[in-house]
């Protein structure tokens, strides 16, 4: 399925204000380091999850998501609130996959269509890129011009979201199901899933919503679309491994399989994956149907999340 034409325009104005802020960083950051950032940082991906937080918020009834920064400055001005936000989540997402390429973890040699991070430059520099842009995104969150106490909030659900109660005791668990995966169980996967991918995805909507300064209501809807879309994400990304080839991904397809991860193909088999993939759909959907049509670009996030080729 195409990709959405606002995503394209979302990735596009991302991009550009990401390479504006590392350009910044260059009389601060130890050049290596910051080639190393910059590698895995803009080598192109979807732009999900900034997608997502763009879109929550402007459904929520937020304005001028893009803000006034001009791509072709060299100088970083700090954008709005949300688009700094959008820019946090990219570099802790950036972290999250150096980590999951290394060969401790998943040992892989390709990413977004290039060597992975290890490859290119050493596992020790991997390793630091990634812890570079995590605190990257602290500071990038610390530093908006969002008023402090929702800059305070962002944080602190952002550390949830990250860390052993989020992505990270995600990846532990996903870490250890690989030896027993041949017992694993549907619910197991969910509680790996929800956790290593969810997470961050879920913040991204909540996120949104909370800088759109939205009502309850609102929240509410976004917090369990992101819920539903974090779920479906892992699902799609599942089944992509077994059906697409590695030239289409741009990562190394078949890898689950052979590394005996917790999948919902694994333990479902593809067949029931995808209609379970359906049901997380119509999950999505219903839960931004409270946002009428202020949620349509939401809705088209959920059909290329689920249908996308890559
Ligand atoms: C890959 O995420 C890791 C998962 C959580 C499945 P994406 O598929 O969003 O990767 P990029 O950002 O487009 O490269
Ligand atoms: C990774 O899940 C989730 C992360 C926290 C990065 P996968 O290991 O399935 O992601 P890919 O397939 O390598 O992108
Ligand atoms: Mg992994
Ligand atoms: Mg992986
Ligand atoms: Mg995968």
């Amino acid at each position: 399925m195409l990709a959405p034409t606002f995503l394209a325009a979302h990735a596009a104005r991302v991009e550009a204000a990401l390479a504006a802020m590392l350009d910044a960083k260059a009389s601060v950051v130890t050049a290596r380091l910051l080639a190393s950032m910059r590698y895995s940082l803009l080598a192109g991906g979807k732009r999900i999850r900034p997608a997502l937080l763009l879109e929550c918020y402007t459904a929520c009834g937020g304005q001028s998501a893009s803000g006034k920064h001009t791509p072709a400055m060299q100088t970083f001005v700090i954008p709005t609130p949300v688009m700094q936000a959008a820019l946090a989540i990219e570099c802790i997402h950036t972290y999250s996959l150096i980590h999951d390429d290394l060969p401790c973890m998943d040992n892989d040699d390709l990413r977004r269509g290039n060597p992975t991070c290890h490859k290119q430059f050493d596992e020790a520099t991997a390793v630091l890129a990634a812890d570079a842009l995590q605190t990257l995104s602290f500071e990038l969150l610390s530093e908006s011009n969002a008023g402090a106490e929702l800059r305070c909030t962002l944080i602190h659900k952002l550390a949830l979201a990250a860390g052993g109660q989020g992505m990270v005791g995600g990846q532990v668990l996903d870490m250890q199901a690989e030896s027993g995966s041949e017992n694993m169980d549907m619910l197991t996967v969910e509680r790996i899933h929800l956790h290593k991918t969810g997470a961050l995805l879920r913040w991204c909507c909540e996120a949104g919503a909370l800088l759109a300064n939205a009502d309850a209501e609102q929240f509410e809807a976004c917090s369990r679309y992101g819920k539903a879309v974090g779920l479906l994400f892992q699902i799609a990304d599942d089944i992509l491994d077994v059906t697409a080839s590695s030239s289409e991904l741009g990562k190394s397809a078949g890898k689950d399989a052979e590394q005996n991860k917790a999948t919902y193909v694994s333990v479902l088999g593809l067949q029931r994956a995808r209609e379970l993939a359906g049901d997380m759909q119509e999950l999505a959907v219903a839960a931004c149907q409270p946002l009428g049509r202020d949620g349509d670009h939401l809705q088209s996030l959920v059909h290329y999340i689920q249908e996308r080729s890559w």
